[in-house]
């Protein structure tokens, strides 16, 4: 377990934007009069979120004056999350699967790019853009190996996308969220589909087959109980 402590540097205040505030508000007002502490978690991850992803004293102590707590109970709430970050973490978090599916299809070589570029986890970069934390499975195996940077996943990550991704949010350009190989989901990457390619699974052709089975099913049973009783208005004598 981490020690997790609020970071030696502080900033003096914290005060949410106009429309961080606005919608702060419409959280409290989701929880009834004397309830307002339901809504610490999304008011300090709102906070988190405008303040480049740490969570510094003042916005806890903000928030702890907004939901009307004592300011100790916010602080225990912010130091056990660890989605709440208590010290810088650069403009782009960047969160590395290190969990078995993403090692074995290569974890460790987008370790090894954020090494080099980046420097050890826990540790801002130099233009203070970067940092980067090794964490368990984000639940987005399907894609491995991936990374969460800030809110958003990248997946199907190689050497060469990951360094490319890197680039570009360095730089200020916008980049692709979601599969780096461009498929949809965690669909077959374009044109390499091996499985449903039925095309009749997809059409529509099927749907309701099933309740024509039924009729055809229940049309011989009556086509069958019919002929019974003609045979046996027939034959009365067979009746008996
Ligand atoms: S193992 Fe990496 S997302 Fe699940």
């Amino acid at each position: 377990m981490s020690v997790r402590r609020l970071a030696d540097k502080q900033p003096e205040t914290f005060e949410f934007t106009p429309d961080n505030l606005a919608w702060a508000q419409a959280q409290i007002d989701k929880y009834p009069s004397g309830r307002q502490a339901s809504a610490v978690i999304p008011l300090l991850w709102k906070a988190q979120a405008q303040n480049d992803y740490w969570l510094p004293r003042a916005a806890i102590e903000k928030v702890a004056t907004m939901l009307d707590m004592p300011t100790i109970r916010v602080l225990e709430v912010a130091t056990f999350y660890t989605m709440f970050n208590l010290e810088p973490v650069g403009r782009h978090f960047i969160q590395l699967c290190g969990t078995t599916p993403c090692m074995l299809r290569g974890a460790n070589d987008i370790r090894a790019v954020l090494e080099k570029r980046i420097g050890q986890q826990r540790h801002v970069s130099a233009d203070g853009k970067f940092a980067w934390l090794e964490v368990e499975c984000l639940g987005a195996c399907c894609n491995a190996p991936m990374v969460q940077i800030n809110d958003d996943y990248y997946e199907d990550l190689n050497v060469e996308n990951f360094n490319a991704l890197l680039d570009d949010l360095a730089a200020g350009r916008p980049v692709k969220k979601g599969s780096q190989l461009g498929r949809v989901s965690s669909e077959p990457e374009p044109g390499k589909g091996s499985t449903l390619t039925e095309g009749a699974l997809f059409d529509g052709s099927l749907v309701g087959s099933w309740k024509a089975r039924f009729e055809e099913d229940r049309a011989r049973a009556e086509a069958a109980a019919k002929a019974a009783a003609e045979a046996a208005a027939a034959n009365p004598a067979e009746k008996k």
